[in-house]
């Protein structure tokens, strides 16, 4: 099989460190070029300051793009590369993105520019791997990733969705500061709890992402009263608490920021469409699987769902599926921080489950979740041929 050479768009950032670590040994894709912002451009990338606490791998040799740069088009055909990693800020995502995938490169973005545009697959692909299927359908060849606090929350609502029917949904996150970027993750006054826990726009984002995957429709989702009530309060949009009623399901969500390093987890109240016995729902959990032609993929982890009794949210962070690598190379291991952990499972009445699910928001919320887009796209046959 031939590999891809491919861009990774940030150079110093979270989720651009991520991607180059995942690329050092991938299979399937070969890192040929970084571009980055004018702080970055221009300097050899071994001088970027790496601020992943992992050991910088053997990455090659290269000087940093310029992503703003005229003829940055020309230079990566020159380069061959058919596929783009993008790990930019929304803003910078949305002119470069399109820019690329116009170009014919293939571009699979961790960025929220085109979120749920038409003809621009969203998916997880345990929860709606058939959604790439519109890959390419808008004119261009642009797929996203969603939202990393999404990951625990989509998935297991995914697999109770699929057996039981869900009808209504409360969800609170605890969101680790890696979410917010490099800076915030390397500012000591946050790491000692000086930080505000507000993340404007995210249960916003959240709820619409989820309504999405789940494949409820979006013209039928009314932003209920409450949530208009919330919105006013805290600005269109930006608030930390959505409430989406869309056709049959009711969500409610509210995102906060907490002192931690790495990992989002939820808390979750799930209203089942029907009654259901304790065990049922725990091996629905467990047996919720990657479509098999995704299980060959090298970042699909071994199981999606890891099912514990209680969530400890350091030991648990880089699950694969079976394990939990208490110091993984995940330049070597891309199965490491790629499942979803699910703990405090329990029946509050007949129709009502409760539990907490946790994740790598910068692995499976980002980097690895994004990669593994490329990598659907790859065993598809849907990338562009490369020469
Ligand atoms: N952190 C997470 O957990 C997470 C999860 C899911 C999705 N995301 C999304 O992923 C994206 C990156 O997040 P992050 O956490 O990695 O942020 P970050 O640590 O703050 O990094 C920002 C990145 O953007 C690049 N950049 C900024 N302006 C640029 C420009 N004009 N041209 C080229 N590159 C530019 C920077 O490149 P230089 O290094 O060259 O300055 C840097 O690599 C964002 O859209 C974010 O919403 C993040």
């Amino acid at each position: 099989m031939q590999r891809h050479n491919t861009v990774v768009l940030g150079a110093s950032g979270l989720v651009a460190q991520r991607m180059q670590q995942r690329l050092v040994n991938h299979p399937w894709f070969i890192l040929s070029a970084v571009v980055g912002s004018e702080r970055t451009a221009g300097q050899p990338l071994s001088s970027i300051p790496w601020n992943l606490s992992e050991p910088r791998p053997n990455l090659p040799q290269m000087t940093v793009l310029d992503g703003l740069e005229k003829n940055l088009i020309e230079r990566l055909v020159e380069l061959n590369v058919t596929v783009a990693f993008s790990c930019l800020p929304s803003d910078v995502a949305d002119p470069l993105e399109l820019h690329l995938s116009k170009a014919g490169i293939a571009v699979f973005s961790n960025a929220s520019a085109f979120r749920r545009c038409d003809g621009v697959p969203l998916v997880i692909p345990d929860v709606n791997a058939n959604h790439m299927s519109q890959f390419g359908t808008g004119g261009h060849m642009l797929a996203c990733a969603t939202n990393c606090t999404l990951i625990p929350f989509a998935v297991p609502v995914a697999a109770l969705a699929a057996t039981f029917g869900v009808e209504g949904l409360q969800m609170n996150s605890e969101q680790a500061l890696s979410g917010g970027g490099y800076e915030l993750l390397l500012d000591d006054r946050a790491q000692e709890g000086h930080h505000s826990s507000e993340i404007l726009g995210e249960a916003h984002k959240t709820s619409a992402e989820l309504l999405h995957v789940l494949g409820v429709a979006q013209n039928s989702a009314r932003e209920s009263e409450d949530e208009n009530e919330i919105h006013r309060a805290h600005g269109a949009f930006e608030g930390c608490s959505s409430h989406v009623v869309a056709a049959d399901l009711d969500v409610d969500v509210t995102c906060k920021r907490v002192t931690r390093s790495d990992g989002h987890q939820v808390f979750v109240t799930a209203r089942l469409q029907r009654p259901a016995e304790i065990e049922e729902v725990q091996s629905c959990l467990e047996e919720h699987a990657f479509p098999e032609r995704l299980q060959a993929c090298p970042s699909a982890p071994l199981r999606s769902l890891q099912v514990v009794e209680r969530i400890d949210p350091l030991h648990h962070l880089w699950a694969d599926g079976e394990r939990f690598s208490q110091a993984p190379n995940p330049s070597t291991d891309l199965k490491a921080g790629m499942a979803v952990v699910l703990g405090s499972l329990e029946m509050i009445d007949a129709q009502t489950v409760r539990f907490s699910a946790y994740s790598h928001n910068t692995v499976r919320g980002a980097a690895g979740g994004t990669m593994l887009l490329a990598e659907q796209a790859y065993i598809e046959e849907r990338l562009p041929k490369q020469q």
